[in-house]
């Protein structure tokens, strides 16, 4: 079903496996009418199957992603880029290596500066140089997002500057528990990460937010039907002129008696 809610597009497919091929068939019509486009990727549990359908549609021939530049949202710190729960890792296993984007075409957030007595000037270069980097490609075309169980996109966890760029940033409990699955003890997981700011995702010329799963169907109930504000950060999106989001069922059941009156092509 397709609903169009405060300007936001939403389609809620059967299952996570729908909901991934949906998402993959949108990344996979952009690459294909703009072969140059600029993709801004998330990692995380959800995209995982997006990144294999868009593998084998690779595989198939159906899609080519030589020429295509791509911003990762973030990347926690400090962490090196070989350690396994890196994103720098994460992104390398289930999806890089695996396609025939071009090395160098690919960017994530820096884990590691060395330490030094300039290590916050350091710091703070390299996310100013991030966002420029994503200025002189041109910009984002397609910003693929996730969102936390509090309703963080990126890391821009609650109470975020909504006019921040790439920054430094705390997490959160909530998100260092929901995150604390990918290692052995929640001890090892990273308490700071470097993320793009909510700016970076607004200026984005399109945005394609994917969840699944129960646990994501109440904080997607307040980003679409609440207020916008910074205590739910993916608020802002009801902003933004061109957003699609691609749920599942279970991540849409809080939304689902709401959604009936705006049904696209429901004659009222
Ligand atoms: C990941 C990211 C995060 C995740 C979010 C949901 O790059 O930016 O915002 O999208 O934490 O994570 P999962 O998909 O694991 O539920």
């Amino acid at each position: 079903m397709k609903y169009n809610v405060r300007g936001m597009k939403i389609f809620v497919l059967e299952d996570y496996a729908q909901m991934s091929m949906k998402a993959a068939r949108i990344v996979a019509a952009q690459v294909t009418i703009k072969p140059q486009s600029v993709l801004g990727l998330a990692t995380g549990s959800t995209p995982l199957k997006m990144y294999e359908d868009l593998i084998h549609m690779y595989q198939q021939g159906i899609v080519d992603f030589s020429e295509i530049i791509s911003f990762n949202l973030d990347e926690y710190y400090p962490i090196e880029k070989e350690n396994e729960q890196s994103y720098a890792y994460y992104m390398k296993h289930h999806f890089f290596s695996k396609i025939n984007i071009t090395e160098g075409n690919y960017h994530i957030p820096e884990g590691l500066i060395v330490k030094s007595s300039g290590h916050d000037k350091a710091l703070e270069q390299l996310c100013n140089n991030y966002d420029q980097a994503i200025i002189d490609a041109g910009g984002i075309d397609l910003q693929v997002l996730g969102i936390g169980n509090n309703g963080h996109i990126g890391f821009n966890e609650p109470d975020i500057r909504f006019e921040s760029g790439t920054h430094k940033v705390l997490l959160d409990e909530e998100t260092i528990l929901a995150n604390s699955r990918f290692f052995k003890s929640i001890d090892e997981v990273p308490k700071q990460a470097i993320s793009m700011g909510v700016r970076n995702i607004m200026h984005s010329k399109k945005v394609l937010l994917l969840a699944s799963g129960l646990g994501k169907s109440e904080i997607l109930k307040a980003m679409i039907f609440g207020d916008i504000t910074p205590q739910v950060p993916a608020s802002i999106l009801q902003l933004h002129n061109d957003v699609t989001l691609i749920l599942d069922k279970a991540a849409a059941t809080e939304i689902l008696p709401f959604l009936t009156q705006y049904e696209i092509g429901l004659v009222r």
